[in-house]
């Protein structure tokens, strides 16, 4: 089956999340990050975000993901008013493939994704000490917009951080 691509970077192609690699996506959550969702979770934010639910494939092999909710509330960037935002609910990229810009061209896509709904910003939690993920997102433009005290079961705070999309 021909899969949508988003864009390439070298050898790797970013391109939408399909059913079949939910497994994968899964696995590499697991291998990367505390927060896990069940396996519903991941197949419902598919299906109602399926522009912003990118993956990263080398070879056949998915080695990253991006998933997004959009959704419609206060603004993050703006003093005041509303927004159709969206939402980085998790980003990830296995270990072996890091700092070769797919985690760059992972939120570039979702950015891409949530403006042709016609959002306007996206937002995401981060842990506080997560600093490579908090470079990131400050090198592709993102500010901190708030802390969370407690966010994490394990009761690390969160940064807010949010950045402007589409102009
Ligand atoms: N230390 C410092 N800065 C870093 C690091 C690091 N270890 N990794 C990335 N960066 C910054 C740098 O500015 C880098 O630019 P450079 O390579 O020109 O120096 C920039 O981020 C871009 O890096 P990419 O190669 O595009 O990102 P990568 O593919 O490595 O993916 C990611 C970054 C997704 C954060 C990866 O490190 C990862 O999977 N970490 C574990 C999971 C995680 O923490 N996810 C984010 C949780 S928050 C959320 O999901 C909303
Ligand atoms: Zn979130």
């Amino acid at each position: 089956m021909q899969k949508a691509v988003v864009s390439r970077i070298g050898q790797y192609e970013i391109r939408l999340c399909d059913r079949e690699d939910i497994p994968a996506v899964i696995e590499i959550n697991a291998e990367t990050l505390p927060e896990h969702y069940s396996d519903y979770f991941y197949f419902e934010i598919l299906a109602e975000f399926p522009d912003t639910f990118l993956v990263a494939e080398l070879g056949g092999k998915v080695v990253g993901y991006v998933m997004c909710r959009i959704e419609y509330g206060f603004s993050h960037v703006k003093r005041l008013g509303l927004a159709r935002k969206g939402h980085v609910v998790s980003i990830a990229v296995l270990e072996a493939h890091r700092g070769k810009g797919i985690g760059t061209g992972l939120i570039r896509g979702a950015e891409e994704g949530v403006a042709r709904k016609s959002g306007t910003e996206m937002y995401l939690e981060v842990r506080v000490k997560n600093t490579s993920a908090i470079s990131l997102y400050e090198m592709l433009g993102y500010k901190p917009s708030g802390r969370m005290d407690s966010y994490y079961r394990d009761g690390e705070a969160a940064l807010l951080m949010a950045a402007q999309i589409g102009q």
